[in-house]
């Protein structure tokens, strides 16, 4: 296992997260659910704009099939066994004040992650786990939710209680575990950066 030794004091919570791919075979309850997206809601946006919007399916519920065929079958193999699936997606453009014309909202990106960010933070606090996946067919996505041209699919992210490594393929089994970090060093500069 990989250890992750922080180079400096910081909260253990952010070294002890981390993206597993086995999952218990527990639910989410609506409960759970809420608290996460209640910790997305107070995340800071430019002019306050909470350009972050989420769309979920529950395992076994009527959406689920939907959701897990929008994955790579790399993510979908292990991804299906999750609680939940969230779709995290961001508004790129509003219209302008007083008119129809839309102009872009040029921190939709930043604003999401952060929301995002506290979910995570939520879902770890609550015992949870949580893995966001880059791996999705985008067009999939913006079919079955619908998804306007002013939202940008951001990520899939699968939540649920951690389950045993063992409960993995093999081939999955070797990776089940915290990964590490660069330094600080290398991504922060006082006054400069040395550019990679
Ligand atoms: C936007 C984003 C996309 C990701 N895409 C995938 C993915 O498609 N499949 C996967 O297994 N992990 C994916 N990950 C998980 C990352 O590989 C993981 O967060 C990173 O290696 C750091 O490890 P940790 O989260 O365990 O600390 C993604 C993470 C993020 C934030």
């Amino acid at each position: 296992m990989t250890a992750r030794i922080p180079e400096f004091p910081v909260d253990e919570q952010f070294t002890a997260r981390w993206s597993p791919r086995s999952f218990a075979a527990d639910t989410l309850s609506a409960e759970q659910l809420n608290s996460l997206f209640e910790a997305a809601r107070w995340a800071p946006s430019a002019s306050n704009t909470q350009p972050w919007r989420f769309a979920y399916a529950l395992r076994g519920d009527a959406h689920w099939a939907g959701f897990v065929d929008c994955l790579v079958p790399a993510n979908a193999r292990w991804a299906q066994n999750a609680a939940a699936l969230i779709v995290v997606l961001s508004k790129t453009h509003a219209p302008k004040k007083d008119s129809t014309e839309l102009a872009p909202l040029k921190n939709h990106a930043l604003d999401t992650g952060a929301a995002w960010a506290n979910l995570y933070t939520q879902a770890h606090t609550l015992g949870l786990v949580t893995h966001a996946m880059g791996g999705y067919d985008d067009a999939k996505v913006r079919t079955l939710l619908n998804v306007p041209d002013h939202y940008a699919v951001q990520a899939v992210v699968a939540v649920g209680r951690q389950g045993p490594r063992e409960a993995l393929p093999e081939d999955l089994q070797g990776r089940e575990q915290p990964s590490g970090r660069n330094p600080v060093s290398a991504f922060t500069g006082h006054g400069r950066l040395n550019w990679d």
